[in-house]
């Protein structure tokens, strides 16, 4: 039961993005249709390449004072600290608390200092939990509020927290409705959209060959999702001596390898942006329900309304489940033997100190990443495999008892 390669995308529109990616012209039109059709008449939106090209575009159009701090939710992929770093900023870490992983209000206020300017709080696992009181805090603080949704997409009229000054949105290819690629940018001030326009449109095109090649690979990737192809993937990595986490996670990995800037600092080409508008278009919700009905069955069957409240209390569409535990490792080995791709942390990171405010560990963060297993529960998969995943897990648990 593969988790990183059950695509979020029919053989239909793999073959749509295919043809679509051989029809180079019109781009600007279809940029602008694909714009006002999620901004419904807001006229508030960016389409970029990826939730990173949007984030190093806005920073750009912020052109903030170097050494303005910018304080992250302490869990997130490394290239969003580092696209801050890039801009001579200082990225600084607020520990996070709770299996919806959110912000810890205390820890907040220990991190905010006089030089903190901008807030980003990721929603992890498809969790969206309340932003009220962080949102005041932001206020109180002068905070320019950016949240990054890239795991959170749900819907399609679903354009994040109006309260948050930007809202970023991820269509890669590992995420909900994905068009192998792309991000749509909600921006609330009519400025820095316009300044972030205009930067974007000094960059390059990205090559229409690039979603040709994706639907290609993808296409495979998506024939070869059995849960034989799996098994047999991680005992050749065992023989090989590889991570299955390394080999799994490097082939559905955008702008893998060096000069990250150079691949992100560019403009979605035609293809993308009709794919995007495609998919949003067309999305089946009764997706999203099924994963949230297979959650829920799973959280009963584990019983773990009381271990871990907020999968229930907070708003969630599971894009993942997170599942939390005090034998990750041995967890993880136990699943994968039995033919379930299962994985800790994928290219999530506790954001570490900056050497200028070494006591802003995060040890909630950093307790909570250790011990998460996410386990697929994608719409596809099998009542009877949920079941079967989830008895397994309770076998371990009363083993290691
Ligand atoms: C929390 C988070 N933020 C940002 C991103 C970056 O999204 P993109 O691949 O569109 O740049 C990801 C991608 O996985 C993510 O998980």
């Amino acid at each position: 039961m593969w988790i990183r390669l059950r695509l979020d995308i029919s053989w239909r529109n793999l073959c749509c993005g295919f043809l679509g990616s051989l029809n180079r012209a019109g781009r600007k039109a279809a940029r602008k249709e694909l714009e006002k059709f999620w901004s419904e008449g807001q006229n508030d939106v960016l389409a970029c390449l990826s939730v990173r090209s949007g984030f190093d575009l806005l920073l750009q159009a912020m052109d903030l004072p170097k050494g303005s701090e910018v304080l992250f939710s302490a869990i997130t992929i490394q290239d969003m600290p580092k696209i801050a770093e890039a801009h001579g900023l200082v990225p600084v870490p607020v520990d996070l608390c709770g299996s919806d992983y959110h912000i810890d209000l205390a820890a907040l206020e220990q991190a905010v200092s006089s030089e903190s300017k901008v807030l980003v709080i990721a929603h992890l696992f498809g969790a969206r939990p309340c932003m009220q009181e962080v949102l005041e805090f932001a206020r109180q603080h002068n905070l320019y509020v950016v949240e990054d949704c890239a795991q959170a997409w749900f819907k399609r009229n679903w354009r994040g927290n109006d309260q948050a000054d930007v809202s970023l949105f991820s269509f890669g290819v590992i995420k909900t409705a994905t068009a192998l690629g792309g991000a749509l940018c909600r921006i609330n001030n009519p400025e820095i959209l316009a300044r972030m326009r205009s930067l974007q449109a000094l960059q390059p095109v990205q090559p229409c060959l690039d979603l040709t090649i994706k639907c290609g690979k993808y296409a495979f990737l998506k024939a070869i999702s059995t849960k034989f192809a799996f098994g047999g993937i991680t005992m050749l990595c065992r023989q090989f001596g590889k991570n299955p986490d390394d080999v799994l996670g490097g082939l559905t990995r955008s702008f893998a390898g060096n000069n990250l800037f150079s691949k992100l600092r560019k403009q979605p080409n035609t293809g993308t942006l009709r794919l995007l508008k495609h998919r949003l278009e067309t999305y089946d919700s009764r997706r999203i329900n099924q994963r949230i009905n297979n959650a829920h069955f799973i959280i009963e069957k584990l019983g773990l309304d009381k271990t871990e409240p907020e999968l229930l209390n907070s708003q969630h569409s599971f894009w993942l489940f997170p599942l939390i535990t005090d034998q990750a490792d041995e967890l993880i080995a136990h699943l994968r033997l039995h033919g379930f791709d299962t994985t800790q942390r994928g290219r999530l990171r506790v954001l570490p100190p900056h050497s200028k405010q070494r006591e802003l560990t995060c040890p909630m963060a950093t307790e909570l990443l250790d011990r998460t297993v996410m386990l697929p529960c994608y719409p596809e998969m099998p009542l009877k495999a949920i079941e079967s995943m989830c008895e397994l897990i309770l076998d371990f648990s009363t083993e290691v008892a």
